[in-house]
């Protein structure tokens, strides 16, 4: 087999490694993307947890409940009426699987666009090429393609895989990762889910919106521990509204899986000994950086005691030419953090100044209303001891969201007390996705809050909440 040589070689085609491959070929260099993830038909399907099994489906099917919900339970406040309402999961599921298909597509065509060698199949390293790694590294892939391609260098953005509790291990059927919570057939009458953090929140959203009966465990006795207080708080009052039933400060025990659903014996917060019948289980307690198969030992990759590429801040490894981005190295979990490290490290490679600014990474939960956040909490704040003004501005104040018939939350803004620095916006209400953007532009550029509180909103948005809230920081709201 002869020799294929690049500049660069990407493992994985998710976020990180399609977008480091297209930056990298923009570049000017000779680029080489390798990615193992096949669809139904065995074919290429890039994009990695989040185009497959990750960001794109669930927000697909967030969507699709969504307007489910309305239908059933808003349409008729605005004198709409509908009679026999109905879901057809076969042909949700359909929708989302083509929204995926479009994705994959997608992604092929712009990485054919940019001159990216495209490999499917797995990626995994042979050796280094002369003292050091000086000669870059030889890496072999195995699948539908087969090829041993060598480079100068080697960027891993091999991503992650849902973490098993033990005891109950994944079966798709019954015991649901992320995976099988996107594609059950029918909606369940029970869904148990263990872990009230991201995914738990979303695919609990989108089952109950269909009329599953969703109970959440949570080890953790207070909810959506890294969101800001008052937004959790919000938030939590505003799901467990909707039906979703949260327990905190739980012990899962033994975890049964018989052919009636599966049963979870757990200790609750006050001691008692429980047990929760399911017809499912989704199990969402995190995610762990993913290796298999790329026999990082051969070349000498150090990874961590979670199985994570050790990097440094600007994600070079221990190895000279080998860099690693996304959910496999430190940091949020996040497709959009996954992407930026794989620009800046492109950039590095030709010798420029690849940045991430990893304060003011955003964060969102797409569950109805929607989380957002970027920068500190005011739990961290105080807990730093620093001085700060916090305002805040609720939806039932604006126009757009009484129009909109959705006035839940809040905008909700924290400023150095001196400087009047903008430290963290915190959303929860609706679009809370979409407003954040404005506040992480406004972080980047280092403004103020009275910079945002004296620039003109357009009326009547949701945006206007931001606004008001910058104004709420100096005790001066218009609205409200
Ligand atoms: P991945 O997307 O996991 O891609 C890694 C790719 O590498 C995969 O295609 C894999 O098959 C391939 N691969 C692995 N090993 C090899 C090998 N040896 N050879 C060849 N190929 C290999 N993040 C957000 O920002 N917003 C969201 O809304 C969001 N929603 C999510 C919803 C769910 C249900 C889940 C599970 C995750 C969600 N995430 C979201 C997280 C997001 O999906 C990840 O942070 C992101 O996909 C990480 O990108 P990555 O490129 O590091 O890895
Ligand atoms: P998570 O880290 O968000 O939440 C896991 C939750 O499970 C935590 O609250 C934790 O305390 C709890 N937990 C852990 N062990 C437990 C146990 N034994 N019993 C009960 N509870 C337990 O992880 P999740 O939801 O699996 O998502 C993984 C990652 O995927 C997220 O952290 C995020 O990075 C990414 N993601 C991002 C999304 C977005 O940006 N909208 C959507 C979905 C996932």
């Amino acid at each position: 087999m002869s020799t294929k040589n690049f500049d660069v070689i990407v493992i994985g085609g998710g976020p990180g490694g399609y977008i480091a491959a297209i930056r990298a070929a923009q570049l000017g260099f000779n680029v080489a993307c390798i990615d193992e993830w096949k669809n139904d038909k065995g074919g290429p399907a890039p994009g990695g947890t989040c185009t497959n099994v990750g960001c794109i489906p669930s927000k697909a099917l967030l969507q699709s409940s969504e307007h489910y919900e309305h239908a059933g339970k808003h349409f008729a406040a605005h004198g709409i009426g509908l009679s026999n309402l109905s879901i057809d999961v076969t042909k949700m599921l359909g929708r989302k699987n083509t929204v995926i298909k479009q994705n994959n597509e997608g992604i092929l065509y712009l990485l054919k666009k940019n001159d990216v060698a495209f490999f499917h199949g797995r990626g995994a390293f042979v050796k280094a090429v002369g003292e050091g790694g000086q000669g870059g590294y030889e890496v072999q892939v195995s699948g539908s393609s087969e090829a041993l391609l060598t480079g100068k260098n080697v960027i891993v953005a091999t991503g992650s895989n849902a973490r098993t509790l033990a005891g109950a291990p994944f079966d798709e059927g019954n015991i649901l990762s992320n995976d099988g919570a996107l594609r059950l057939p029918a909606v369940p009458k029970t869904l148990g889910l263990i872990g009230s953090g991201v995914i738990g929140l979303e695919m609990g959203s989108v089952w109950r919106r269909l009329g599953a009966q969703v109970t959440v465990l949570e080890a953790l006795p207070t909810f959506l521990g890294a969101v800001d207080e008052q937004i959790a708080k919000e938030a939590h009052k505003a799901f467990t509204r909707q039906g979703l039933k949260i327990e905190l400060g739980v012990k899962v025990g033994d975890i049964t899986n018989g052919a009636d659903g599966v049963s979870v014996a757990y200790t609750t917060a006050k001691g008692e000994a429980k047990t929760l019948a399911v017809e499912k289980l989704i199990v969402s307690i995190g995610r762990v950086p993913n290796t298999t198969g790329l026999n990082a030992e051969a070349v000498g990759l150090a990874l961590d005691e979670r199985g994570a590429i050790v990097v440094d801040d600007e994600c070079r490894s221990n190895l000279p030419g080998i860099w690693a981005v996304g959910d496999v190295v430190r940091g949020p979990m996040l497709a959009h953090k996954a992407e930026e490290e794989g620009v800046a490290v492109a950039e590095r490679i030709a010798g420029q100044h690849g940045h991430v600014n990893f304060n003011t990474i955003p964060w969102v939960i797409y569950t109805s209303p929607e989380i957002a956040w970027v920068g500190q909490t005011e739990q961290q704040l105080k807990a730093a001891g620093r001085e700060y003004k916090a305002g805040s501005f609720p939806f039932l104040a604006n126009g757009r969201a009484r129009a909109l018939g959705d006035t839940t939350g809040m905008v909700k803004m924290l400023a150095d007390a001196k400087t009047d620095e903008i430290l963290g916006v915190h959303i929860v209400g609706p679009m809370a996705s979409e407003l954040i953007a404005e506040a992480v532009v406004a972080m980047e550029f280092k403004a103020s809050s009275e910079d945002l509180a004296r620039i003109c909103h357009a009326h009547p948005s949701l945006s206007e909440a931001t606004k008001e809230a910058a104004l709420a920081v100096d005790k001066r709201t218009l609205n409200f």
